[in-house]
């Protein structure tokens, strides 16, 4: 199935599903069929449109095991779904925010940005510790309100504990907020094991689907917690009924999204969805994590050449291994390549290989044995 799926130009090794990922063959064929039936037929089929972003949801919920897909918003991106969280909270001068010193700079600019009402962010540094997850406990104080970290850090690659940190953060009455863009779709991630309040993630990576469409969850307790900054029709608990004068916020995450959903990408992630969801995240999981280890061995038996930045540790592994050469800069070497057209990263001070469980194990050894020269 996979390979009907994944149909790739020959000329190219795709070792870059940590940024932008190459849509499934279902995933065009749903594209095409909303872009025909909208020149026939324009919104004649709307209510079957409303269906899908339902089913979306739903599958959503599944993925990250949500109590109900109410708690499922379907918004932007994850830098938005951050900002909803980051200017829904109501802030003091004092408070502070955890994060880790690995962080993607939309993890850390919204949280950065509160400065402006006396909030403090405190980076984790996880870089020089044996247990990051230490690192950042010792990091959260009786001013911190909210601990926002990457599920998997995109340069890294280290994959953090998220039940530990939950665990810890529900029992501070700390807000625990997960960036998990590099995680869903790649290995699973249950947001009632990890006692998640705010999860998010685009689609465009791990999950196989394109760009500005995201997840976000919010836990259903704390959603009235979370101040609304933007206004519309479509986050309305009635959203059809346009007459109705007495209008009341939805009781769901629906509230988020203010106006118009993105249809063409609901339509796109909700194909990519069922490939995910048929194939399973555990069959997922278990082959993602067979390509890592397959390059962490290599790396690891070729440390007169290489140093792996990515963490050795099984436990810290998911989709991504980043490594440094030691004889040529990281430049150098990811320009040779790009000219092999291996599609790669240059993250983390060093090179990124993001394979997702469908890559051939003959392409990835293709791309090692490029290395080797
Ligand atoms: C950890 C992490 N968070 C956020 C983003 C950006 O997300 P978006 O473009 O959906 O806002 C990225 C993109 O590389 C990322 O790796």
């Amino acid at each position: 199935m996979h390979e009907s799926e994944f149909p790739l130009d020959d000329s190219i090794i795709y070792l870059n599903h940590a940024a932008v990922s190459p849509w499934p063959q279902r995933t065009a064929n749903a594209v095409k069929r909303f872009a025909d039936e909208n020149v026939a037929f324009g919104s004649q089929n709307y209510p079957s449109w409303v269906a899908t972003e339902s089913m979306l949801r739903q599958q959503l919920q599944q993925l990250i095991h949500a109590a109900s897909s109410d708690e499922i918003a379907l918004l932007k991106n994850t830098s938005e779904a951050l900002s909803v969280v980051a200017y829904g909270l109501p802030w003091k001068p004092g408070d502070n925010v955890v994060i880790t010193s690995q962080e993607f700079p939309s993890n850390r600019v919204v949280w950065e940005s509160l400065q402006k009402y006396g909030v403090t962010t405190r980076a984790a540094d996880i870089t020089a510790n044996d247990s990051p997850e230490a690192a950042i406990l010792d990091t959260l104080d009786d001013s911190t309100r909210l601990l926002s970290v990457s599920a998997v850090q995109y340069g890294s690659g280290l994959r953090l504990d998220l039940p530990v940190l939950g665990a810890a953060c529900r029992e501070r009455d700390i807000l625990f907020c997960v960036d998990a863009i590099q995680s869903l779709g790649a290995v699973r991630l249950d947001v009632q094991a990890c006692q998640a309040d705010f999860v998010m993630a685009d689609a465009h990576k791990w999950m196989l689907g394109p760009e500005g469409i995201a997840l976000f969850y919010c836990r259903q307790a704390i959603m009235e917690r979370l101040d609304l900054k933007q206004y519309g029709w479509h986050m309305l608990e009635d959203p059809h009924n346009f007459d109705n004068k007495n209008w009341e916020i939805a009781g769901s995450a629906r509230r988020f999204e203010c106006g118009s959903p993105n249809m063409t990408g609901i339509h796109a992630l909700h194909a990519s969805m069922t490939l995910i969801l048929e194939t399973g995240m555990q069959t997922i999981e278990a082959q993602v994590l067979e390509n890592t280890h397959f390059m962490i061995d290599y790396f690891s038996q070729q440390s007169d050449r290489y140093q792996l930045i990515t963490p050795g540790a099984e436990h810290r592994h998911a989709g991504i291994v980043t490594f440094r050469p030691l004889n040529e800069t990281p430049e150098s070497l990811f320009e040779m390549l790009a000219r092999e057209h291996v599609f790669c990263a240059l993250r983390g001070g060093g090179i990124r290989f993001s394979p997702h469980f469908y890559t051939p194990r003959k392409r990835l050894f293709k791309a090692l044995e490029m290395l080797d020269g």
